[in-house]
């Protein structure tokens, strides 16, 4: 089966060899899939330009730096890359995509350790924008804060962003148990973190807020361009340390990511059970925040 979308096909990249994407093949003695040992981004282009490559790239870079990976493809070469497979596709001018790209640690021995001399490989999937459920933005998300922890900045920083997403799955699986669609996760200290894939921003006490880098989440760029917006507009943005127990005093939510852009939440669920509800389609931060998003990308 081709899986195509529109009027081009989804196509992957391997190391250069570039095929449909249900043709790719990586070896079994690569350590992204052995080990999870790998790095990954995803950005979205609108009107046929990427939004905010070169943060991404940037952002992998501190990835590999963090997990002391070389990447030996230049960055001039992943995006020929990039350009090479949508090409392949062909992606229509002005067709917006969903870029993919993982780079991991190499193929090597069957070791843990890794040997030197390694070499890192890459993937690179192009695709449509995922759709997400029109309800989730015309009413919105439901987030259930979890038992699962968000692994703690000392043991595999959130920071890094790896090929290992055990932890985000485990907490969206027991937040959807719980009859939610995403998990909102803590730290170990009880300190709101994020969502399984995006960041998570509150009014409390009418002011915005969102968890510091520090609490443990990933620096998303999403966030970090709502942050800038804000600054050269009407509304600023505090990064804080926000302990469970302040979410009873939330008046507003919503998540934020690449494919998502600003996505509301209508209630989350409290380690209690009980639910706080949010105005459905986001109150009046949350759509200010929407709306100048749009306007600005
Ligand atoms: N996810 N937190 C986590 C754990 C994420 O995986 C992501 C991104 C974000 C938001 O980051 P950004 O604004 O840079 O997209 C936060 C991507 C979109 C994904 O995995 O598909």
């Amino acid at each position: 089966m081709v899986m195509s979308v529109g009027s081009f096909r989804r196509m992957a990249n391997v190391d250069g060899v570039i095929t449909p994407l249900e043709e790719a093949r990586v070896s079994i003695l690569d350590r992204g899939f052995l080990y999870g040992d790998s790095v990954y981004e995803v950005f979205r282009t609108y009107s046929g330009v990427p939004l905010f490559c070169h943060e991404h790239f940037d952002r992998m870079d501190n990835s590999a730096r963090l997990i002391q990976m070389q990447i030996a493809q230049s960055r001039e070469e992943l995006l020929d890359e990039m350009r090479r497979t949508a090409a392949a596709a062909p992606v229509p001018p002005e067709q917006d995509i969903y870029v993919r790209w993982h780079v991991t640690r190499g193929t090597g021995p069957l070791d843990l350790v890794p040997t030197t001399g390694l070499r890192s490989s890459f993937v690179l999937i192009v695709k449509e924008v995922p759709t997400w459920n029109p309800e989730f933005y015309t009413h919105g998300t439901r987030l259930a804060v979890t038992h699962t922890r968000r692994n703690p900045v000392e043991a595999l920083s959130p920071d890094i962003k790896s090929g290992n997403y055990l932890n985000n799955i485990l907490g969206v699986q027991e937040a959807i148990a719980l009859g939610a669609n995403d998990c909102l996760m803590l730290n170990p200290a009880g300190i709101v973190t994020e969502a399984s894939n995006s960041n998570a921003f509150f009014v409390i006490d009418n002011r915005l807020v969102t968890p510091s880098a520090h609490s443990g989440v990933l620096r998303g760029i999403t966030k970090a361009a709502i942050q800038r917006i804000g600054n050269a507009r009407d509304f600023t943005v505090q990064e804080a340390d926000i302990p469970v127990g302040e979410l009873a005093r939330a008046t507003e939510c919503f998540i934020t990511s690449a494919t998502r852009e600003v996505m509301p939440t209508s209630g989350i669920r409290l380690e209690t059970g009980h639910w706080r509800e949010f105005p459905p389609g986001g109150g009046p931060v949350t759509r200010r925040v929407a709306e100048a998003y749009k306007e600005d990308v």
